[in-house]
């Protein structure tokens, strides 16, 4: 028997630290928050997509009152980047969230359908995707999809 350690390295900044690149990504994702349709959850998510052109697309959470026909933020922004650019890799994703009057302290994170729908266009460009946590007062920023979802499940 032997223990297999795994670790995930998140660089944390303050937003004032922060270069202008990643100013303007954090400032996309939290500007999307007020395309969110979600009167059900309340919890208006905003995703920022730069891809390898530097274009930065975004989405934002849509819900339904069927439930499970709604989606979240960063699938929404990354089913149109695949739709829309095909074959032009995604460089970064940065994610925000507002709800209750402010953004939500703690930097958010990707649900768990959303993070196996990134690591497949992370797969197919074979470049990593930058993730980018916006919460109020910091900013986790993480290599690659991967760093979120160890021992992932992936065909090819
Ligand atoms: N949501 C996102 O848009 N992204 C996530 O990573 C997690 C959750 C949305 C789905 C739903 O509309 C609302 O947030 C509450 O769960």
């Amino acid at each position: 028997m032997r223990d297999l350690i795994l670790t995930t390295k998140i660089a944390v900044y303050s937003y004032s630290e922060l270069t202008a690149e990643y100013k303007k990504i954090v400032d996309a994702a939290k500007e999307a928050t007020k395309r969110s349709y979600s009167p059900y959850s309340k919890f208006c998510v905003g995703a920022a997509l730069q891809l390898d052109n530097g274009e930065i697309l975004t989405g934002a959470n849509q819900e339904n009152a069927a439930f499970t026909a709604g989606t979240c933020a960063e699938r929404s922004v990354i089913f149109y980047a695949g739709a829309n650019y095909p074959g032009v890799p995604f460089r970064r994703l940065a994610v925000a969230a507002f709800t209750k009057g402010d953004f939500v302290k703690n930097p958010v994170s990707p649900c768990g359908h959303c993070r196996q729908a990134i690591l497949e266009y992370e797969t197919i460009s074979g470049a990593p995707i930058e993730i980018v946590l916006c919460g109020r007062d910091e900013v986790y920023v993480l290599h690659s999809i991967k760093d979120l979802m160890p021992l992932s499940f992936c065909e090819f």
